[in-house]
C-alpha cells in the first residue's frame, strides 16, 4: 500500500509502538489521529508531535467506539486507515484468588472484543474508500502461549485467528487486512515484568520495530512478524512443544514468588 496521503486512526496512538508508527506515518505525509485513555498521554502525544490530532476512546466501551466513529467520519471524512493497536498485557497467577471475575478478562476486553467491535464500526465507512486497510496488532505471543500471561496470550491467538477470517472475508474488497505481531518490544506495556520472565529475548527497540513495519506495509506484506517474531511462528510449526516448554519456564519463578 502507498503510505502517503492516508488519514489513519490509531489507537493506544499515544505511547509506545502506536506513537512511533502515528509520528513516522505523519512525517511522511499522512494525517493521523491517536486515540487511547489518558487525556493527559493525548495531550502529551500532541505537544511533542503537534501535526498529530487526538481523541479519546476507551475501546473497551462499545458506545465510546460509536461516538469515536461519529467524531472521526465527521471531521475526518476521508479515514481510510485503522490500525487496532491499544493492548494490555499483565502476567496472572490463576492460583491466586486476588483477581476478581472481572478483572480477570480485562484484556479480552481491550485486546480482543475492542478491535472487533472498531472493525465492525468503522468497515462501512473503509469500504467506502477506493482504498482503505486494517491493521490489527497481535503478537509473537499470538504463536505460542506464554504461561505467565495466560489471558493476554488467550487474547493474541484469537485476534490472529480474527484477522485471518477478515481478511479472506474482505479479499473481494478494497480493504487489505494486515496483521502485525511485534516480538518483545521496549515500551511500557512490558515494565511490569522482570528481566527473568523474558529470559531468552531481547526487547527490540520501537524505531527499529516500526521501520522494519513501514517496509512490510509499503510492500504488502500482510502478517508483518519482525524479528523473534518469525522465528516464534517457525518454532510453533516445527518444534511445538519444545518451544512452549522453553516460554513456560518463567512459571517455576512465578511458583516460586507465591509460595505455591
Ligand atoms: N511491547 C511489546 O513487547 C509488545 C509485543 C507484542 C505485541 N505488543 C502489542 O503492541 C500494542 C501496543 O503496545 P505497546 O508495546 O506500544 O505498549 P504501550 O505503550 O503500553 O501502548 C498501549 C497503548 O494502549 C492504550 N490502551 C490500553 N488500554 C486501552 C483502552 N481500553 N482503550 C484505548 N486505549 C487503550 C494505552 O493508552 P491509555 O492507557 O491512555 O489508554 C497505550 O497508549 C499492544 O497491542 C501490545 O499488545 C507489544
Amino acid at each position: 500500500m502507498q503510505l502517503h496521503s492516508n488519514t489513519i486512526l490509531i489507537t493506544g496512538g499515544a505511547s509506545g509502538i502506536g506513537l512511533e508508527l502515528a509520528s513516522r506515518l505523519s512525517a511522511m505525509g499522512n494525517t493521523v489521529i491517536v486515540s487511547g485513555r489518558d487525556l493527559a498521554k493525548l495531550d502529551q502525544a500532541k505537544a511533542q508531535y503537534p501535526k498529530l490530532h487526538a481523541i479519546p476512546c476507551d475501546v473497551t466501551d462499545p458506545a465510546a467506539i460509536a461516538e469515536l466513529h461519529s467524531i472521526v467520519t465527521a471531521q475526518f471524512p476521508e479515514l481510510n486507515v485503522l490500525i487496532n493497536n491499544a493492548g494490555l498485557m499483565r502476567k496472572i497467577n490463576l492460583q491466586q484468588k486476588e483477581v476478581d471475575l472481572l478483572d480477570i478478562s480485562r484484556e479480552i476486553e481491550t485486546n480482543l472484543s475492542g478491535p472487533i467491535r472498531m472493525v465492525n464500526q468503522f468497515l462501512p465507512h473503509l469500504l467506502k474508500q477506493p482504498s482503505a486497510a486494517i491493521i490489527n496488532v497481535s503478537s509473537a505471543l499470538a504463536f505460542v502461549p506464554f504461561a505467565i500471561s495466560p489471558v493476554y496470550g488467550a487474547t493474541k491467538a484469537g485476534i490472529h485467528s480474527f484477522t485471518r477470517s477478515l481478511r479472506v472475508q474482505l479479499k473481494n474488497t478494497n480493504v487489505k487486512v494486515f496483521e502485525l505481531a511485534p516480538p518483545l518490544t521496549k515500551t511500557t506495556l512490558v515494565d511490569a515484568f522482570e528481566a527473568h520472565d523474558m529470559k531468552g529475548s531481547v526487547a527490540m527497540e520501537v524505531s527499529k520495530l516500526v521501520g522494519y513495519v513501514l517496509k512490510a506495509m509499503e510492500t504488502d506484506q500482510l502478517e508483518i512478524r519482525p524479528g523473534q517474531s518469525n522465528l516464534l511462528k517457525l518454532m510453533s510449526r516445527v518444534a511445538p512443544n519444545f518451544i512452549f516448554k522453553q516460554m513456560s519456564k518463567s512459571v517455576d519463578a512465578m511458583h516460586l514468588e507465591s509460595g505455591k
